[in-house]
């Protein structure tokens, strides 16, 4: 039976993310939207995780004008966003009416495809995110965090999985942030999960350990239904493998992804333009290409690395970098041995080298450290070591759902944003973003006045104009 695999193009939301930080402005992807509308591609992630962020603090663009930019240059292809559960795109839990608002406006914008993820797996923080994008006609796609250790067996994943497809979901992703899935893995999942859910599987992996063109093939040949790839200019080091490798690694097989070389071709020679011009200016630099192994020998995000050095830099105490990083494992064992992506890994990171550097095991708590012990975040994977959740008083300690304890703050949020607000969505932004955002609104209204937004007093909280 012919099984045509499917191909959704992370270029302008991943690959960028990870080579560049996600300081692509839209005038750099503009050009190769029309060219990209036309190579049908299963979806387009182009909008979400880092973008938001990046576009007001950075690039002094409106990141819902953004999203309407993409939708009219992209009307053929599904758009596909990443969601961070009841996080939203923050960092906090947020009431369920700023969740459920959040995803109208995204699908009303022009967003198709919801991916969403939790930290933990805890499902509890995502089925308002899905619940939503059920009801205002998106499509819900479930992210489960992919990481290894313990409690993390075959069995763990199918439950997950079964559960996601219980909780609604229209498609799972094995989202592999840190580029730890080996192909005998890949194989292993993907075939026990193609023969226990009955809705599509799409696989997300990075390159960062070097691995992941071959994780790839071996998840296609066990039948996953789609792949994350970003065209060549983007692609390899910490971002995802190539589309047109992927494209041509499959051509002529019973995988074939029909997609016209020639096309992507054409995509990636403006890509090319962007790259060398973000090499020239130091914003992709070789630390996010080629390869590092470090990830498969510690099992540590790339990105969680690097934060620890800068965190060691900061007090002088580089020389305690190996001690950190045999502690991070330990520290993660005592939370109850989360995946590590945004937020548990800088939990984790933060407390191992509080640890570390006290020269004591938690002396002090940070306060995410804390809020995670409390159940603030969700339910862990494992239980967490009772010597360390005595620090807590049990008083403090919940195992509802976080947001339930979250009473609604859109109408607060509405009051607080005030004059600054110009289309609905700013009150999301702000919501986000908080003073960051207030900061964006007075730079938006001074470059549309015609005034240099660096010029203006960010400390004034009128208008500049
Ligand atoms: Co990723």
């Amino acid at each position: 039976m012919e099984k045509r695999l499917r191909i959704m193009e992370t270029a302008i939301r991943d690959g960028q993310q990870s080579l560049i930080a996600t300081r692509m402005p839209f005038s750099d992807m503009e050009p190769a939207l029309a060219m990209m509308d036309e190579v049908g591609y299963d979806a387009i992630e182009c909008w979400g995780g880092a973008t938001f962020d990046a576009c007001i603090r950075f690039l002094d663009e409106d990141p819902w004008e953004r999203l309407r930019r993409l939708r009219d240059a992209m009307p053929n292809t599904r758009l596909q966003m990443l969601l961070r559960g009841q996080n939203i795109l923050g960092y906090r839990h947020y009431s369920d009416d700023v969740v459920d608002y959040f995803v109208k406006k995204s699908i009303d914008n022009g967003i198709d495809i919801i991916r969403i993820f939790d930290a933990l797996n805890d499902l509890r923080n995502l089925k308002t995110a899905v619940a939503s994008t059920k009801e205002y006609g998106g499509h819900a796609q479930v992210a489960m965090s992919y990481t290894i250790g313990e409690p993390y067996t075959p069995e763990y994943w199918k439950d997950l999985a079964l559960r996601i497809q219980d909780l609604g979901a229209d498609s799972i992703c094995i989202k592999d942030m840190a580029g730890l899935m080996v192909p005998t893995a890949a194989s292993e999942m993907v075939s026990m999960l193609k023969s226990e859910v009955e809705i599509p599987i799409h696989l997300h992996t990075h390159c960062t350990s070097g691995v992941a063109p071959i994780t790839y093939y071996t998840a296609v040949l066990a039948g996953v239904d789609c792949i994350d790839t970003a065209i060549s200019p983007f692609s390899g080091g910490t971002s995802q493998p190539s589309t047109e490798v992927m494209v041509e690694t499959f051509k002529g097989t019973e995988y074939d992804t029909g997609l016209d070389i020639s096309k992507l071709e054409k995509i990636a020679a403006h890509f090319q333009t962007v790259r060398e011009e973000d090499l020239k200016s130091g914003l992709m630099s070789t630390k996010v290409l080629g390869t590092d192994i470090k990830t498969l020998i510690y099992q540590v995000p790339g990105g969680m690395l690097s934060n620890l050095v800068s965190q060691l830099k900061e007090q002088n105490a580089e020389d305690r970098y190996l001690d950190v990083l045999q502690e991070v494992p330990r520290v993660r064992n005592d939370l109850g041995m989360p995946p590590l992506v945004t937020p548990s890994s800088q939990i984790v990171g933060t407390q191992a080298v509080l640890n570390v550097l006290m020269g004591e095991r938690y002396k002090i708590l940070s306060k995410e450290t804390q809020e995670i012990l409390k159940g603030k975040y969700g339910q862990t994977p494992m239980p967490m070591a009772p010597e360390v959740l005595a620090r807590i008083d049990e008083s403090e300690r919940i195992t509802c759902r976080p947001a339930d304890l979250l009473e609604p703050e859109l109408a607060k949020l509405e009051e607080e944003v005030g004059e600054y607000k110009e289309q609905d969505e700013d009150v999301l932004t702000y919501a986000l973003f908080g003073p960051v955002a207030l900061e964006y609104f007075r730079r938006r209204a001074a470059i549309r006045n015609g005034v240099d937004p660096d010029a203006i007093d960010m400390k004034n909280k009128s208008y500049p104009v």
